[in-house]
């Protein structure tokens, strides 16, 4: 895949602060990628205005139109081989991908997740550092595995805790740097493919 830029898809559920600081960075004359299309599972998520006023192609597959979480994957994956994407980046995606999906995609489909895996794998990651009395949490950038939330790290960034917090301050907290980590973790996922 040596030249060309890299077809990117990126899939979200939800506010879609990832999607949008993904799409800035992918924009940048110095970024090997080209942002083909975002995909979203859920009709209502709030990335999707965002992509209308940024003029990025937005497909809405809702999963609750499917009779199984295979039919959904079969669905997503045709779109995703008929747009020629290469690499599919999950930015607030709240879909488990099955197996198969996931096996086929092999080390072209990426994540973040708000916390400094392996820790805290799953929902409720703020609540559940603060419960801990964790020092520090933060976000992980990985390749995606079958298993949830597992996978190869790419890229991690550290917040502290701090005494007052709630859920909310430490996701704040936590969110900024996934604005960080999201876009770094890509420049290396790139660098990576344009190697083989
Ligand atoms: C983020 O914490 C992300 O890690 C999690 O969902 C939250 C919202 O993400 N999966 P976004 O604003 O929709 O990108």
């Amino acid at each position: 895949m040596s030249g060309a830029p890299v077809n990117i898809a990126i899939l979200f559920s939800g506010h879609g602060s990832n999607l949008q600081a993904l799409s800035h960075h992918i924009a940048r004359d110095d970024v090997p990628a080209r942002l083909v299309m975002a995909i979203s599972n859920r009709p209502a998520a709030r990335g999707i205005d965002f992509c209308a006023d940024a003029n990025i192609p937005c497909e809405i597959i809702d999963h609750t139109g499917f009779e199984s979480r295979d039919a959904f994957d079969a669905k997503l994956d045709e779109t995703l081989r008929a747009a020629g994407i290469d690499l599919i980046c999950c930015a607030g995606f709240m879909r488990l991908l099955t197996e198969d999906f996931v096996n086929n995609w092999r080390d072209r489909l990426i994540n973040i997740h708000p916390s400094l895996l392996p820790k805290y794998k799953g929902l409720d990651t703020h609540t559940r550092a603060l419960e801990a009395g964790d020092r520090e949490h933060g976000c992980t950038v990985h390749y995606m595995r079958p298993e949830m939330d597992d996978g190869p790290i790419i890229v991690q960034k550290t917040v502290p805790v701090l005494p007052d917090d709630t859920p909310d301050t430490l996701a704040a907290r936590v969110l900024e740097q996934e604005h960080i980590a999201y876009p770094e973790a890509l420049d290396t996922v790139l660098i990576k493919m344009a190697g083989t």
